[in-house]
């Protein structure tokens, strides 16, 4: 087959792939500001915020607490998260807010008697949880940068946890193929069951779904604040619920509880600089580092989805999740080599053995299994019309973390603790491995693969915000968005909506999505030496962009959310 076919190809394939996906896309424009998230009713809240006056922060804010009551499988008040802020004056933020082992964590807590990792207490008991950090977070966000005030950023979250939203079909199915984990707890049963003669049913789509206990906490929290969170009654409730089980965290972890704000990860890559989110996160640092790795090779001529840039891509992604397993971890309590990591000279070095037509082997220890994805995280892009903007990514870790609701609070607990790495060499929940950098420390966070990401080019009046669920294919789907905006001049769209694949060193293969990829490439890269296995789909990057006045909003076509503009919006799809 001619190269030019073979293009040609590729091309068909990826246009009937976007085109497949597009009679469920969202995409909204706006001079005036838009939200995209992986709901409609948090999307919704976010331009509320807008409305009243309040700018990228205030909307981020209100639509992660509303995420929190709509989204309940990763938005959270019993998790963690990262934000990255760029204002219109040029500054940049970086707020970490992610969970943190409680003070009686000890290093082998997650293995057995045989000293074997036991995934059984690493995510599915009460002793899987981190101290949360989303309330600390999305308040002091909220406190330092925004401009409404707490009660009007929490208002919609509690209207809908008050009063109720009819369940979408997706989330009330997936609340139901967890019956068994509900049954386990009192807590999870009176929320995510519903009590009728001494029975537990299952919820339908499109039934009220109402939380009450849910909207007292968030009343609380409105009214006193973090203290609303992490003192009195709600930590009560906390402490009581750990107590149920083998849960660790006390009434201490939750009042010595701080968000931190961190010098944002700052690269170059073209005439762009990206803005990501350093240490305890991964991402950053990770995007950085292959984007220079790749800086050095024109993406754009090899061409979207051929066997040069997949082949490319993935040598790229496999340096660099070797480099995450040894040198990656919350950099208060490891000295992570940062700048040396970032550094283009490294870039260069690291591809110093990548040859063209023939794949590299990862090391020759065992690889770890990757088990199926769900979407345990979930992010949200926005930007206002004054260009502030916000990628906000947040989390329980697993979907519906846990699975223990704080009985009488009504939120899901995080089982966040198994990011850290049990037992150097073994593979977490995503197959990723670790060593020490990443050992299991009282008050330590854990290692994330999160990655809210800014990309500004300020000649050009423009900016990118993204960011994605999926573990560790977080990092390799931000770094797709970013390759397809500036290197195959995608529209946000398509840049979004294009086929995705993914490599983390371990296991030694790339994983692809199931359709839009040719099939033929996939063979080639078959001889030049990858394994490749199939997923779904890969991440939920809701993304938007600014460029001039025209502000463009796009929820991830993979799954149900939706991006909104403000008032002047033109639904373009
Ligand atoms: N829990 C997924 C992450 O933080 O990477």
């Amino acid at each position: 087959m001619t190269k030019i076919f073979r293009a040609a190809l590729t091309i068909l394939v990826v246009i009937t792939f976007v085109y497949s996906v597009l009679i469920t896309a969202n995409e909204v424009s706006s001079s005036l500001g838009v939200v995209s998230s992986r709901s409609e009713l948090a999307s919704q809240a976010g331009i509320q915020a807008l409305e009243q006056g309040g700018n990228a922060i205030d909307a981020a804010v209100a639509t992660a607490f509303t995420l929190a009551v709509t989204y309940p499988a990763a938005g959270n008040l019993g998790g963690g998260g990262f934000m990255v802020v760029y204002l219109a004056d040029g500054s940049s933020y970086a707020l970490d807010f992610r969970e943190m082992a409680p003070a009686a964590a000890t290093r082998d807590m997650f293995l057995d008697e045989n000293g074997d990792y036991d995934s059984e207490r690493a995510l599915r008991s009460r002793m899987s949880s981190g101290v949360p950090g989303s309330v600390a977070g999305l308040l002091a966000a909220q406190d330092k940068l925004g401009k409404l005030d707490r009660q009007a950023v929490l208002a919609e979250a509690i209207r809908l946890a008050e009063n109720g939203f009819q369940l979408p079909d997706d989330i009330a199915k997936r609340i139901r193929d967890r019956r068994d984990v509900w049954l386990r707890s009192e807590g999870s049963k009176q929320v995510f069951l519903k009590l009728d003669n001494e029975e537990y049913l299952d919820y339908n789509a499109s039934e009220l779904f109402v939380q009450t206990d849910l909207a007292t906490t968030l009343k609380r929290i409105s009214k006193e604040g973090t203290k609303g969170f992490y003192e009195g009654e709600t930590a009560d409730l906390i402490v009581a619920e750990m107590q149920r089980g083998n849960g660790l965290i006390s009434h201490g972890d939750l009042k010595r509880y701080t968000s931190v704000w961190r010098e944002p990860v700052h690269g170059t890559y073209r005439d762009y600089q990206i803005i990501s989110m350093p240490p305890p996160s991964s991402g950053g640092v990770l995007l950085v580092q292959m984007l220079n790795m790749l800086e050095r090779f024109d993406v754009g001529e090899l061409g979207f989805g051929t066997l040069a840039t997949m082949h490319l891509m993935s040598e790229v992604e496999r340096r660099a999740y070797a480099d995450r397993a040894t040198h990656l971890g919350d950099s208060d309590f490891y000295p992570v080599p940062i700048d040396e990591l970032i550094d283009k000279k490294y870039a260069s070095k690291r591809m110093g053995n990548f040859t063209p037509d023939k794949a590299s082997k990862s090391a020759t220890i065992e690889a770890g299994t990757v088990s199926v994805e769900s979407l345990e995280t979930t992010h949200l892009s926005v930007i206002d019309h004054e260009g502030n903007a916000v990628a906000l990514t947040t989390t329980l870790n697993s979907g519906y973390g846990n699975g223990y609701v704080v009985e009488g609070a009504g939120f899901l607990l995080n089982n966040e603790m198994d990011d850290f790495s049990a037992k150097p060499g073994e593979p977490n929940q995503f197959g990723l491995v670790g060593a020490e950098a990443n050992a299991i420390v009282p008050r330590k966070r854990m290692l994330s693969s999160m990655t809210p990401t800014i990309v500004v080019n300020k000649e050009e009046d423009y900016l990118l915000v993204t960011g994605s669920p999926g573990g560790s294919t977080i990092i390799t789907t931000v770094l797709q968005v970013v390759v397809n905006s500036i290197d195959h001049k995608m529209t946000l769209y398509d840049a979004v909506a294009s086929p995705r694949f993914h490599h983390q060193w371990l296991s030694d293969r790339i994983t692809l999505e199931l359709q839009g990829f040719d099939p033929e490439i996939i063979d080639d890269l078959r001889s030049l030496g990858h394994e490749t296995v199939n997923r779904t789909t890969i991440g939920d990057a809701n993304s938007a962009q600014k460029i001039g006045n025209m502000i463009i909003g796009v929820s991830d076509p993979r799954n149900e959310g939706r991006a909104v503009g403000l008032e002047n919006t033109q639904n373009s799809q």
